[in-house]
């Protein structure tokens, strides 16, 4: 399978890499805007600069791809992705699937239109800690879920794009946890309040932290509380995770997942007695992340196996994102 990258910056070389790695998948070209990142990573990553081109256009004109994987900021995603379509070309895009959620529906109304793959990559799905967690929370030893508190607390100087967003922890990071919130949980968004604000140290234009209460089918809630600029005590990417189960909790605090349940033996008259929190042996991936999702997109678009993130189910995870940002615009 070949495949045309488009973006060449940050989140490129994740790509690069998984690309250089595959055993199925190679490139037929490159399209970078930025002339200075794509000599630079010609020279890194020892490309042929005869196949890196200005635009999508050029490159869908010049080589034959099976695919375009689309690595460009958030706000391009949509004439990228549905350039790449409306030419038939099937297209593995970053998250967030798109800028805004018109230009989402948009994307997905190309490719229902065209009939063609448009799939997202949510790799914090893919992840070993990620899957652990669901293996737990799939397992039922703790009982049904009736509520999550998910705690996400980093420090990121990027610069570049998300230090100018309106609101840059929750359109480009926590897309991942409300998007691993319906994985976790297999439900989708009822109705959801938060409020948002930019912390007097805060390097972002935007606001970088967040509370927000989401709402979930089956009186199922989350409380979500973030920041993209603390100072300290940082958690994981991945966050994070307590949920409040029938009988138990299931935890996930430093990508460590643990379970503990009640116990048959009395209490101390005031709290019915526990178990030992048991540490969940973690899932064994053989591909994680982009690796993970670079082999599903190959799967799909050269067997025709359905992947899981198709921009037709993402543009939920996506409606989250955005349900949030207007509730901050009602407070
Ligand atoms: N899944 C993850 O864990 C993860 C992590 C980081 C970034 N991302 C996502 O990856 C995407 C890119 O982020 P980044 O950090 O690499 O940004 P970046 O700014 O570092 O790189 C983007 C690159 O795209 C190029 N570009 C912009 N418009 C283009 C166009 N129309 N055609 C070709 N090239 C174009 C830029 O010149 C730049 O080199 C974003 O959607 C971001 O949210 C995902």
């Amino acid at each position: 399978m070949k495949v045309i990258q488009v973006g060449m910056g940050g989140m490129g070389n994740a790509w690069l890499n998984a690309v250089t790695a595959s055993p199925n998948v190679t490139y037929a070209g490159f399209v970078e805007v930025n002339d200075a990142i794509a000599e630079a990573q010609a020279g890194k990553y020892g490309l042929d600069g005869g196949v890196i081109f200005q635009t999508l256009a050029a490159a869908l004109d010049r080589v034959e791809a099976d695919g375009v994987i689309n690595v460009t900021p958030p706000q391009f995603h949509k004439a990228v992705s549905v350039a790449a379509l409306e030419a038939g070309v099937p297209v593995l895009s970053e998250k967030p699937l798109a800028g805004t959620l018109q230009e989402a529906a948009a994307i997905v109304d190309a490719a229902n239109r065209t009939g063609v793959l448009h799939m997202v990559a949510q790799n914090y799905r893919y992840r070993s800690a990620t899957q652990t967690l669901k293996k737990a929370l799939d397992s039922g030893v703790c009982g049904a879920v009736s509520s999550a508190t998910v705690e996400f607390f980093k420090g990121p100087h990027f610069g570049g794009f998300r230090d100018e967003m309106d609101y840059p922890l929750i359109i480009d990071m926590s897309i991942h946890h409300f998007d691993l919130m319906r994985f976790f949980l297999g439900k989708d968004l009822v109705a959801v309040q938060g409020q948002s604000w930019n912390p007097p140290w805060s390097w972002y234009r935007g606001d970088a932290s967040a509370a927000v209460n989401l709402t979930f089918e089956d009186d199922v809630h989350v409380a979500y509380n973030g920041s993209w600029c603390s100072q300290a005590r940082r958690t994981s990417w991945n966050a994070n995770w307590r949920f409040e189960c029938a009988n138990g909790v299931v935890m996930m605090v430093d990508d460590v997942v643990t379970t503990q349940t009640l116990a048959s033996t009395p209490g101390d008259g005031l709290e019915p007695a526990v178990g030992d929190p048991a540490v969940v042996e973690a899932v064994v991936m053989q591909n994680e992340g982009q690796a993970y999702l670079l082999h599903e997109f190959y799967e799909a678009v050269m067997h025709s196996k359905p992947p899981v993130t198709t921009c037709q189910d993402n543009i939920k995870s996506l409606g989250i994102v955005f349900g949030v940002v207007e509730s901050f615009q009602r407070k």
